[in-house]
């Protein structure tokens, strides 16, 4: 009796093994009906993955999506739901699901309508830039010091962010903020180099690369400087306060000030694993170099390099040749052509393997349609979870 249960239980537990799509250590958090509305209502930025577990495209993916959402926490959530559960069935009838892995991005949550991601590779970086291009622009860009006294008048009867930032571009961090305060806060930006602008505004022209944060009461021209961590949870508790206007800027800024960055052990893991990426990443693309990844995490990269090499070109490298391939002619077009058609081959071949031995599953999986990838490489390896 012993025995035989014994076998049964080694029976089952493959089987609920294998029926998990993403890696156990996985950032991406599975949603049901109830949780994915929860989730829709934070108004953020997300990419949910449509899957199923006997889908071979979406076990394929979900490495690669595992380290989108790693490289992207916590800016970007990325969500999976899993269509073979019955009680998930009528959501992903409801979102339009017709084929395994379906990506989708939801630029505000449940504010605004979802897009279906259609690009030809889901590569972690693919997936990384597609999340971070498609953040609905929500603050204003103020290119010059004169435009930022207008500005603040302008909006004088909002609670009004500003940014004086020595980055080129607007950080990723603030776009997802003013995103996610869409239509409670207005966000600016402005680019103070030589911290000209600070001076300008009364305050001291500051390090090479710090940021400040200004925020204004409404009615009011007088900004405070935020005097908290410059990362997403503290700004957003900082803003949540702000909104909620029942308690003294001047009090919620002090209680900022005080807090201690103290990261949870998780937290701190997280982090570990975001800086191996990162520098993975200034080491040539995400996919080929996982284990030098690992060796970053167990100490030990110094001379990776010396031993492993380099590996073979990043994604992006490709992305820029099929582009170049495309304007230079029909010729190297149709090489990049035959090339994704061998993929696709074997991959078909994979997956009719697959449907024969599950005969009684759909086989139904989406064929991505190619979509140029315009990958920004200035970003690559840099953290892009502070200001
Ligand atoms: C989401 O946006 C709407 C519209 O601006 C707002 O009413 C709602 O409070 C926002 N939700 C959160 C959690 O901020």
């Amino acid at each position: 009796m012993l025995s035989s249960r014994l076998l049964l239980s080694l029976v089952l537990i493959p089987a609920f093994a294998s029926a998990a799509v993403f890696p156990a250590d996985s950032l991406v958090k599975m949603l049901d009906a109830k949780t994915f509305k929860k989730a829709m209502k934070a108004n953020q930025t997300s990419l949910v993955a449509f899957v199923a577990p006997w889908c071979g495209h979406c076990q394929r993916m979900a490495p690669e999506y595992s380290k989108a959402a790693l490289g992207l926490h916590p800016l970007v959530p990325l969500y999976a739901v899993d269509c073979d559960d019955d009680k998930n069935k009528r959501l992903c009838a409801e979102q339009g699901v017709q084929g395994f892995p379906t990506v989708k991005v939801f630029p505000r949550g449940s504010q605004l309508p979802p897009m279906v991601y259609e690009g030809a590779e889901r590569t972690a970086s693919a997936f990384y830039y597609y999340a971070t291009r498609r953040i609905p622009a929500s603050s204003t860009s103020l290119f010059r010091t004169e435009e930022i006294v207008p500005w603040i008048e302008k909006t004088v009867d909002q609670r009004r962010a500003l940014l004086l930032t020595k980055d080129k571009k607007v950080p990723l961090l603030w776009k997802v903020l003013a995103n996610k305060y869409k239509g409670q806060l207005e966000f600016g930006a402005h680019r103070d180099k030589k911290g000209k602008s600070s001076v300008a505004l009364g305050f001291e022209a500051g390090d090479k690369k710090e940021s400040k944060v200004l925020v204004y009461a409404p009615g009011s021209n007088k900004p405070f400087r935020y005097e908290g961590i410059n990362k997403f949870d503290s700004l957003s508790k900082f803003f949540d306060s702000v909104i909620d206007g029942t308690v003294d800027i001047n009090v919620i800024n002090e209680e900022a000030k005080a807090e201690e960055f103290e990261p949870s052990e998780e937290e701190l893991a997280i982090q570990q694993k975001q800086e191996a990426q990162r520098i993975a990443l200034l080491h040539g693309g995400y996919s080929d170099l996982i284990d030098f990844e690992q060796a970053v995490l167990n100490g030990n990269a110094e001379n990776y390099h010396d031993v492993h090499g380099f590996g073979s070109p990043p994604p992006l490298k490709k992305k820029d040749g099929e582009a170049k391939a495309k304007e230079g002619g029909a010729a190297s077009a149709e090489t990049a052509a035959s090339a994704e058609t061998a993929a696709t081959a074997e991959e078909v071949k994979a997956e009719t393997v697959k449907a024969e031995t599950e005969a009684a599953k759909p086989t139904t999986e989406a064929t991505p349609t190619p979509e140029a990838v315009k990958v920004d490489e200035s970003h690559v390896g840099k953290d892009e979870t502070e200001l």
